[in-house]
């Protein structure tokens, strides 16, 4: 994407130039998936696939949105007291920070003509959402010229997601495209929010994200349903002892707790936000010694994880990591909420052009359609780009 390129779109959407450019990335999680409601760790960073924003303020109070990748929306005009949430439109995500913004007492000083494009694709597993909220973010304190810290930006994307758009998520995704550095992943503690950022150093080995192009649609309700399975669990342990989260247990301890919660499926999707947590921190330990192998393995335990006890990977991303683990992958795992979406591999760097048709070729022919595959480049957080 280039500024030329979302200027000329601008001009042709809105008959005049745009003032200004604004980039927010994406993100993968490295591991520690479906931790981050549970008060255990995550560790993800930013990548450089996003969305980009041009505008140009108006002196007026009224707002004009327009995607180009949703054309079919058109442009949609509203003003800053009119913030309706519409269920599949992509507006509620800006719509949802305009009135979080307002509601912490911010200014809303006057209206827009914005047009957005992302290279993220939709309904990926790749925060598409958590950019779009940190992208409005960037622009409301800059243009605003208000001192609103990252983390302050960060917990009302969470509380779009939240209270806006229905999803109970919790706080991993604004994080990682909200604090994220350049060739850096972040140890997240989702239990007290204290971080670490991480340097990536991967040798000779490469990230492979692996899109199922399988979009989610049933995945938040199930998402939810997820959620409430750990608090119930949580819940049933608490009869017994004082824990207050799942990610404050070891191994161990859970071990000794479980018969509290005498329930199949409620051991399975605890289990995993108990060991998921430790692993995580095992992942960062190995990551930091250089020891890629290590690093691989925990990857791959994650995945077994997430599909056995978790139940949210499904035919696609199963395929896929099934598939990179045949291929010689290092590590793979799914990434991200699940059910669809997108998977990561560590490949090394002079053999990705061949693993990568091995595992389409091993995809189309169980799933009848192609996957996509993108190198992952980790980048820092929303910016001012021009
Ligand atoms: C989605 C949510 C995150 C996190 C992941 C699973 O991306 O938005 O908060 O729970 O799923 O790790």
């Amino acid at each position: 994407m280039t500024i030329s390129s979302l200027s000329t779109q601008f001009a042709e959407i809105y008959q005049q130039q745009p003032t200004d450019f604004y980039f927010a990335p994406g993100r993968i999680n490295l591991i520690g998936e479906h931790t981050d409601y549970n008060g255990g760790r995550v560790f993800p960073c930013a990548i450089s696939l996003g969305t980009y924003a041009a505008l140009k303020p108006r002196t007026d109070q009224t707002i004009r949105l327009y995607s180009v990748n949703f054309p079919e929306a058109g442009i949609s005009e509203f003003t800053a007291d009119q913030l309706e949430f519409v269920a599949q439109d992509w507006t509620s995500y800006p719509k949802g920070m305009f009135k979080f913004w307002q509601e912490h007492q911010h200014p809303f000083l006057h209206g827009f003509d914005i047009l957005v494009q992302g290279n993220i694709p939709a309904g990926g597993g790749l925060s598409s959402s958590a950019s779009i909220e940190m992208l409005f973010g960037k622009i409301l304190t800059d243009q605003f010229q208000e001192p609103v810290d990252q983390l302050t930006l960060v917990k009302m994307g969470q509380e779009v997601e939240n209270k806006f758009i229905g999803v109970q998520s919790g706080i991993m995704d604004q994080f990682a495209v909200g604090m994220g550095q350049a060739e850096q992943a972040i140890l997240l503690d989702t239990n007290t929010l204290k971080y670490e950022m991480v340097p990536v150093h991967l040798q000779q080995y490469q990230i492979i994200i692996m899109n199922t192009n399988k979009k989610r649609t049933l995945a938040d309700s199930k998402y939810n349903e997820r959620r409430q399975e750990c608090e119930e669990a949580l819940k049933r342990l608490q009869t017994i002892s004082d824990v207050t989260t799942l990610g404050a247990l070891t191994k161990d301890e859970f071990d000794t707790l479980t018969y509290a919660i005498g329930d199949e499926t409620l051991i399975k999707r605890a289990r995993h936000a108990v060991f998921e947590n430790q692993r995580t921190i095992q992942a960062v330990q190995a990551l930091k010694n250089n020891q890629l192998q290590t690093f691989g393995h925990l990857m791959n335990a994650s995945h077994i994880s997430l599909e056995y006890d978790y139940e949210v990977t499904g035919i696609e991303l199963d395929t896929l990591v099934h598939s990179a683990w045949q291929h010689g992958a290092l590590g793979a795992r799914m990434t991200g909420a699940g059910f669809g979406g997108c998977a990561l591999a560590l490949v090394a760097q002079d053999q990705t052009d061949n693993f990568m048709q091995a595992v389409n070729q091993d995809y189309q022919a169980r799933i009848g359609y192609a996957a996509d595959f993108y190198p992952a480049k980790i980048v820092a957080g929303p910016q001012k780009i021009h």
